[in-house]
């Protein structure tokens, strides 16, 4: 396959040199954690291969409250990135037809790009709240569609699929033979009751989600599927099996220990996030020229510079990284135009976050046309 690099990786905090940033405003997860911060016992820990889907505990948390979900339902793989990877090059050829809403996770769009196969795209608006048209979703079905690929809460947005919706997309998926696939990544951040794992509610959902986003561990790489269709998980197995045969046997152990102790960890978590999430809807409401849809959960938003006022982005941008050393994510991350803009508001402390979202009111001042 003909990879491509894509600009939210080239462009990332990490592949600039975190150094070079002093208000990151452009990560998508809560503030990482450090190792010291973790009570692990890990001394004992054989350096093994471990079990090919995944060490069995572990899956057993990820799944645990459901009853039609078990361990065998979860394949741990390599952060959520690996599973999306697995799904799209297992189920689509050149042949194919997909769906996927768009904007999006730039590895939901660019891995079936690679493959080749058919996408159409149904593109979320700002005018409609960011919501889904199921009739869209209707209207794009065709014999070869082999699965419908959402993100929810969303990125860029926050925005939330509603109760309503999910139900009719995993209809939809039941009555045409189809899957949908759920990258549920920010699933623990809904700021109401998450919705249950989309896999728990047909054998026709494919769940995805990792420790990267909600608990700050990205760097451990963990993340899985799961889903009830045991043919399915076959084929996925197959590939994890090739392309790295196993997970670390480290990370999964590391991951273990914090998920046992998890709503522990999460109560520091969700506070620092609601502290956050109202500093940026204060300045929100004073910054006049940027118009957002609120989201609904997550830790990113995605407003948008109002029509009216006419910016020169690449000064923007420019200005606020260069002078302002503030990285924000840019529209054409999420194959979007640069008018929009991605703020992640509760990886950076608090303090780092005010003076931030100040400095991206001083560019908006330094660019205006
Ligand atoms: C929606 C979504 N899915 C998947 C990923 C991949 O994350 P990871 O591989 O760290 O779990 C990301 C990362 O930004 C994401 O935003």
């Amino acid at each position: 396959m003909l990879y491509k690099r894509m600009s939210i990786e080239k462009e990332s905090p990490e592949e600039l040199g975190y150094d070079n940033i002093q208000y990151n405003l452009a990560e998508s997860s809560v503030t990482d954690f450090v190792l010291k911060d973790l009570e692990l016992r890990i001394q004992d820990l054989s350096l093994c291969y471990t079990d090919h889907k995944g060490k069995p505990a572990l899956r057993e948390l990820i799944v645990s409250g459901y009853n039609n979900l078990d361990k065998e339902n979860v394949l741990l793989t390599v952060g959520a990135a690996s599973a999306l990877f697995i799904i799209a090059s297992s189920l689509l050829s050149k042949e194919d037809h997909l769906i996927v809403v768009r904007p999006n996770y730039a590895t939901n769009i660019k891995t079936p790009e690679t493959i080749g196969c058919d996408i159409t795209f149904i593109d979320l608006l700002f005018e409609n709240n960011w919501q889904l048209d199921i009739n869209d979703i209707n209207k794009a079905i065709r014999p070869n569609t082999k699965y419908i690929s959402i993100t929810h809460p969303h990125n860029p947005t926050g925005t939330l699929v509603s109760e309503a919706d999910l139900s009719s997309l995993i209809k939809i998926a039941e009555h045409h033979n189809l899957y949908l696939l759920a990258d549920e990544t920010y699933r623990e951040l809904c700021f109401t009751e998450p919705y249950p794992l989309a896999a728990s509610l047909s054998q026709r959902a494919i769940s995805v989600s990792s420790i990267s986003k909600a608990y700050g561990l990205p760097g451990l790489r963990i993340g899985w599927l799961i889903t009830r269709d045991e043919q399915l998980m076959d084929l996925f197995l197959a590939a994890k099996e090739q392309i790295f045969i196993t997970n670390s046997v480290l990370d999964e152990e590391v991951t273990y220990q914090f998920f046992s102790e998890k709503e522990n960890y999460f109560k520091t978590i969700s506070k620092q996030i609601a502290r956050n999430f109202s500093i940026v809807e204060k300045w929100m409401a004073r910054e006049k020229r940027l118009e957002w849809v609120k989201p609904g959960g997550g830790v990113v938003c995605f407003p948008r510079m109002k029509a009216e006022y006419k910016f020169d982005t690449n000064r923007f941008y420019d200005t606020l990284l260069h002078k302002y050393k503030t990285l924000v994510g840019p529209g054409h991350w999420f194959d979007m135009p640069d008018n929009y803009l991605r703020i992640g508001y509760a990886w950076p402390s608090t303090v780092e976050l005010e003076k931030g979202l100040e400095n991206i009111s001083l560019a908006l001042d330094e660019s205006i046309k």
